[in-house]
């Protein structure tokens, strides 16, 4: 994370009381500390929360958006270093930067025209991109404050946060409760688990929008960063990234990282889909043994640092965004993050899902609860 004006100093949490008089206060990890992060247009307070392992990996985690701002972990010489890309008060999320670090809902990923039929009635969302509804609408589960709950158990610290979002709200039917709960285990993982719940027939897919750099320093591009992608399939875009509905074999093709592959080796290939990008921002078909099994999506590592990152889901799909948009221009205090210093593996079920219905199905009923699980396990190679 970038310093952008608040100090360190001035973030410097006070222990829960709870945890306190369960013995997490005074600085020994693992523990979870709240501090003020800031206020949103309404004057609402904004909480950060911090969340320390045994062997001192932090993340924090605002309430605004239930963001991760940011997440240090070691190299392979111990040294921390943050590995997300994220800013130093909300100031900056609030100005409109590109989902860093969020919590996507209540339909992570594109809906073609922003429009969708269920149970034979069409609900129209906001098109909040091309001709496309993105990531929620124009208030999206990332611009939402949440209500947050710190809690510990022999595993490591975490944060329970819930928002309810309004029958109506952003076009989407149901009063939709959603839950997301981050937990640092002292074996360095870090998991992300979402619940939703709704009382009327709805779609719902959520994702964690966070930008990685392995290298600890956002000076650096992540064109360098080796990827490996469980999938053989991936789905092919139109030029306004919505599935075309096809599966399509990514051998022979760029999107083939089924081995570990250098993220610019294929990058600027001569071919449509890269074209329309541009650049990597695609969804890949997880291979399964059956649905919603728990298995590693990808593996991300960086030869410099020797950080590595396995990401383990019971999604069906990968969105990999490789920070094509990402334009240099400065956001809000001032903190410039430059063309493909961040990339993005957003678990999820595929794009446009409602309006495919030979796609895993993104519809949530009454009575049934949506589920989601996500892990990331930091490591380090020689
Ligand atoms: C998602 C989309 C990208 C882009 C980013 C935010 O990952 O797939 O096209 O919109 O969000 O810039």
């Amino acid at each position: 994370m970038l310093m952008t004006g608040i100090s360190r100093a001035g973030l410097a949490g006070i222990a829960l009381s709870a945890l306190a008089a369960a013995g997490f206060a005074g600085g020994t990890p693992p523990h979870v500390q709240r501090a003020p992060f800031g206020h949103t247009p309404e004057g609402q307070s904004v909480d950060i929360f911090t969340l320390t392992n045994k062997s001192g990996v932090e993340v924090r985690i605002m309430t605004f958006g239930a963001t991760l701002v940011s997440l240090k972990v070691p190299d392979r010489n111990g040294h921390m270093g943050d590995v997300v890309l994220g800013f130093d008060s909300v100031d900056p999320y609030l100005a409109g930067v590109p989902y860093y670090g969020a919590t996507i809902g209540r339909y992570g990923n594109r809906i073609a025209s922003g429009s969708f039929v269920l149970d034979g009635v069409t609900y129209q969302l906001p098109k909040n991109n091309g001709p496309n509804s993105l990531h929620g609408g124009d208030k999206g589960f990332d611009k939402r404050l949440w209500s947050a709950k710190p809690f510990e158990t022999k595993l490591g610290p975490g944060l329970r946060l819930t928002y309810v979002s309004a029958d109506g709200e952003e076009g989407y039917p149901g009063q939709l409760t959603a839950q997301v709960t981050y937990q640092l285990h002292n074996d360095n993982s870090l998991s992300i688990d979402y619940k939703a719940t709704t009382t009327k027939p709805t779609v719902v897919n959520l994702t964690n929008h966070t930008y990685f750099n392995l290298t600890g320093d956002p000076q650096h591009d992540i064109l360098g960063h080796l990827l490996t992608i469980d999938a053989d399939k991936f789905t092919p875009v139109d030029s306004t990234l919505i599935p075309t509905g096809e599966l399509a074999a990514v051998a022979g093709t760029p999107f083939d990282f089924r081995k570990p592959t250098a993220i610019g080796a294929h990058i600027d290939a001569d071919n449509e889909q890269i074209r329309f990008g541009p650049g990597y921002d695609h969804n890949w078909v997880l291979v399964k043994p059956k649905p919603g099994a728990m298995t590693t999506a990808a593996v991300l590592s960086d030869p410099e640092s020797g950080r590595v990152m396995e990401i383990r889901t019971t999604e069906p799909g990968l969105q990999f965004y490789s920070g094509n948009f990402m334009d240099g221009k400065p956001s809000g205090q001032g903190t410039v993050y430059n063309h493909r210093t961040g990339l993005c593996l957003e678990t999820q079920h595929f794009p446009d899902s409602p309006n495919r219905p030979s796609f895993p199905s993104t519809v949530l009923r009454p009575g049934h609860t949506y589920a989601s699980h996500t892990v990331l396990i930091f490591r380090t190679t020689k």
